[in-house]
């Protein structure tokens, strides 16, 4: 199983209009088109006849037409050119397999038996995605979303208000990683408290999965009160957070907000209230951690040498699982000196 065996998805629908448009996954360079009739195609991003770049062509009917000598080549690879006099050629160009879905625009290697997948509530909806492109590896990327320590100093409304009572209880079962994140809420101001019920002394539990096959997380967050024993209040979201790699050294994020049935009447009732704002503070908060992850001197995902918390204790789970399940090369991982 290599990694794009899997559906990654790569950018929101809406980036792909009539002309094709170059991205990079996992370092592969894919062209990709919208046939006349709003099919997605994906090529790789090298014409088969003299390597030009099929993004810099058009699209023609179902087929992209390479700027050079005018080859053309449909979804499925099949190549025609007009020296022979537009006959379907033997050989064919590389292809990958592409969906939308929620949306965005999924890719995966042609051929390869994975199902699209499907990680919401059933009854949710996604209300909207967004891609964040993070200058770092994998590893690093998810280093920062596994962990809430630096949600006191990094994030404006999400996660604690302090870490000194804050706890992550790690658990992997088969395939799938969970990390229960518990601690004070950040004191927010009076408009967010309104927004999202978030009272005076509540404390901020955010359940989390990951899983590998892509690379993805599931997370919400629940807010919980001594003065109300047993009660759990949601603000109705939930994340699902797809981490694909561009190249060695980027990871784009893209992440996906569901709401619940009684959220999506309230934004659609509300469009400015609830969609923009929401849409607003997700995408704020996505680029505090964009900028974190920039700004690090030093971007290797061996943890050798860090000085590791107690909050830390995913980091290393999230390596092993990466290595077996996503990379399939099983691997030791070096643990790092604890701080
Ligand atoms: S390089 Fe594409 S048609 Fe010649
Ligand atoms: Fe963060």
């Amino acid at each position: 199983m290599k990694e794009l065996d899997f559906w990654h998805p790569v950018i929101q629908s809406q980036d792909l209009k009539d002309k094709p448009l170059a991205v990079t996954v996992l370092g592969k360079n894919i062209a990709l088109f919208r046939t006349a009739d709003g099919k997605v195609g994906a090529l790789e991003d090298r014409c088969p006849h003299r390597r030009m770049k099929l993004s810099k062509g058009k699209v023609e009917g179902d087929r992209l037409v390479c700027p050079y000598h005018g080859w053309s080549i449909d979804r499925a690879g099949e190549v025609k050119a007009p020296i022979h006099n537009n006959e379907p050629m033997r050989s064919c160009a590389t292809h990958y397999m592409a969906a939308e879905q929620h949306g965005a625009i999924w890719l995966k290697n042609a051929g390869a038996d994975t199902p699209l997948p499907q990680l919401h509530k059933p009854d949710h909806r996604c209300a909207f995605v967004m891609r964040h492109r993070m200058e770092a590896p994998l590893e690093v990327v998810l280093d920062n979303f596994v962990e809430l320590d630096h949600s006191v100093t990094t994030h404006l409304i999400f996660g604690y208000q302090n870490v000194t009572q804050a706890s992550a209880e790690v658990e992997v079962d088969g395939d799938v990683m969970r990390v229960n994140h518990r601690g004070p809420q950040k004191q927010v101001s009076l408009p967010l408290k309104l927004m999202f019920g978030v009272k005076e002394g509540d404390w901020v539990q955010v359940p989390t999965e990951m899983r590998f096959s892509p690379v993805s997380m599931i997370s919400e967050q629940l807010w919980t009160n001594d003065k109300e024993p047993g009660k759990v209040r949601s603000p109705g979201t939930q994340m699902v957070i797809y981490f694909t790699p561009v190249t060695d050294d980027i990871t784009d994020v893209l992440t996906f907000t569901f709401v619940s049935p009684k959220l999506h009447k309230m934004m659609t009732r509300m469009p400015f209230l609830g969609r923009k704002v929401l849409y607003t503070l997700v995408d704020y908060e996505t680029k505090l951690d964009q900028e974190m992850l920039a700004n690090l001197a030093d971007k290797d995902p061996n943890l050798r040498g860090m000085k590791l918390g107690r909050l830390d204790k995913p980091l290393g789970q999230v390596r092993t699982l990466v290595n077996r399940i996503y990379r399939g090369q099983p691997q030791p991982v070096r643990v790092a000196e604890s701080a």
